[in-house]
């Protein structure tokens, strides 16, 4: 079996290929997408909302980023794996963060790391690339900077931030990072990093012109009975289907229709 690198991701942005990206937290879910062909898994902190039912990304731990990476890898993907770092595995020194990143990969089994920052923390992508492990950064909306921007707001729509912004990219391209997600930008300004940037950019409310996208698929199955972003498109209403189910279900049994004779041993 042949696994998608980094490598593969970089020339499908010089071929002008879309690299297609979905987050991912289990075994059965990885074996589905990564039969549809999807291009890149990414087992995103947002599993501390979607799955774990908190407020938002920060109380996730390290040791529940590698559980959820080692369930998505039993599913031996073919897709490029990578593993997000939870608020407070990077932040304070380089040797934490290299060791942290290191168990992602060790532990977890990821063939690469994600982390939330530009500027400010371009030296800790080059640190950890320099161990051999590729880094996808991820700048513009950061939910791991919820206080900061006083909730999940585009960023980037003032000139100033924008310039920013621009610089943010520059500086993780040379860094190291292998490619970068803009979340919650401007469109046009997506369009202006990605066609500045050799490296492939992965937008998420970021317009059409990132070189791929990515979506949590709690959102894109709808999953979620929370708010909703603008920037998401539900392909599926899971959850109506999940209701019906578990209904009939509980109908079934409590008139005595379930379990028949054919569900049952002799
Ligand atoms: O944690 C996550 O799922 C993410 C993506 C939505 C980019 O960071």
């Amino acid at each position: 079996m042949k696994r998608k690198t980094v490598i593969d991701m970089q020339k499908m942005k010089a071929d002008g290929e879309k690299i297609s990206v979905l987050t991912c937290y289990d075994y059965p879910t990885a074996r589905i997408m990564d039969g549809c062909g999807i291009d890149m898994i990414l087992v995103g902190d947002s599993l501390g909302v979607v799955v774990s039912g908190h407020e938002n990304t920060l109380p996730v731990t390290v040791e529940e980023m590698i559980y959820h990476t080692r369930a998505v890898m039993r599913a031996q993907p073919k897709a490029l794996v990578i593993a997000d770092m939870p608020f407070l595995s990077y932040q304070i020194d380089l040797t934490s963060a290299r060791f942290n990143a290191g168990r992602l990969i060790k532990e977890g089994g990821a063939a690469a790391v994600k982390l939330e920052g530009g500027t400010n923390i371009a030296a800790t992508i080059g640190a950890i690339v320099e161990m051999d492990i590729p880094v996808m950064a991820h700048i513009g909306l950061t939910p791991q900077s919820i206080h900061r921007m006083g909730g999940y707001r585009v960023q980037g729509k003032k000139e100033e931030q924008a310039e920013k912004l621009i610089a943010d990219a520059h500086a993780v391209e040379a860094a190291g990072a292998f490619a970068v997600v803009l979340e919650g930008i401007p469109l046009k300004l997506a369009q202006r990093i990605t066609a500045e940037l050799s490296i492939p950019t992965i937008g998420i409310g970021a317009g059409p012109h990132c070189d791929g996208q990515v979506l949590v698929i709690h959102d894109i199955l709808g999953l979620c009975e929370k708010y909703s972003p603008k920037f998401v498109k539900k392909y599926a209403d899971v959850r109506s289907i999940i209701v019906e189910a578990v209904a009939n279900y509980i109908g079934e049994v409590k008139r005595g229709e379930f379990p028949t004779e054919a569900h049952s041993f002799n």
